[in-house]
């Protein structure tokens, strides 16, 4: 199965200069949450953007058109996303992280979407890919908390294809 895994501002801005246009960390702790133990499928620049390497305790895969684009020896690099079943099982479930150009590519085969909605309104660069809701149904939707470290208003949802 492939999931989604994101957060997106009023307008779909995702980044902003390689970095989150945000700092929220109960997105954050649910990013955690739900990719944890999980394989996770990304984009070179997203992989640059983590502070210390690749994420503890999920397989990382990276995507990248450079086949000298150098990962540690724990880090998958893959060219294209057919590569991807050689490293996954065909029952788990397999969390794309971004950025942009990464959703593009597995936008017909997402099967569930865990969004997070920021209801503010950021600059940035990045932009989330164009999703039909009509082919999902709405299956969890949580108010998150709104406190001193997180700022922002949000909403963290969960769609299933249909
Ligand atoms: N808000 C969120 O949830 C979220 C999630 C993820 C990322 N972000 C933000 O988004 C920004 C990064 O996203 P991005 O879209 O600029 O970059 P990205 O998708 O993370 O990485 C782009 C790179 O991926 C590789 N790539 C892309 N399409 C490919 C294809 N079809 N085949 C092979 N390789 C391909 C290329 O690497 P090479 O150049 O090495 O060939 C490309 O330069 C950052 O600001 C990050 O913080 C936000």
């Amino acid at each position: 199965m492939i999931s989604f895994v994101w957060a997106e501002d009023k307008n779909h801005i995702i980044g902003k200069n390689g970095h989150l246009p945000w700092k929220l960390p109960n997105d954050m702790k649910r990013f955690k949450d739900v990719t944890m133990g999980h394989p996770i499928v990304m984009g070179r620049k997203t992989y640059e953007s983590f502070p210390n390497g690749p994420l503890p305790n999920r397989l990382n895969i990276v995507i990248s058109r450079n086949p000298n684009y150098q990962v540690p020896d724990s880090v998958v690099l893959l060219a294209n996303k057919s590569q991807l079943s050689q490293y996954v099982k065909s029952d788990e479930e397999v969390m794309i992280i971004g950025g942009e150009g990464i959703f593009k590519i597995f936008a017909d085969d997402v099967d569930r979407l865990y969004l997070t909605k920021i209801n503010h309104e950021f600059n940035g660069d990045t932009k989330m890919v164009e999703i039909d809701y009509n082919k999902f149904n709405l299956i969890e939707k949580k108010e998150g908390i709104v406190d001193d470290k997180n700022i922002y208003p949000y909403t963290f949802e969960t769609y299933q294809k249909i």
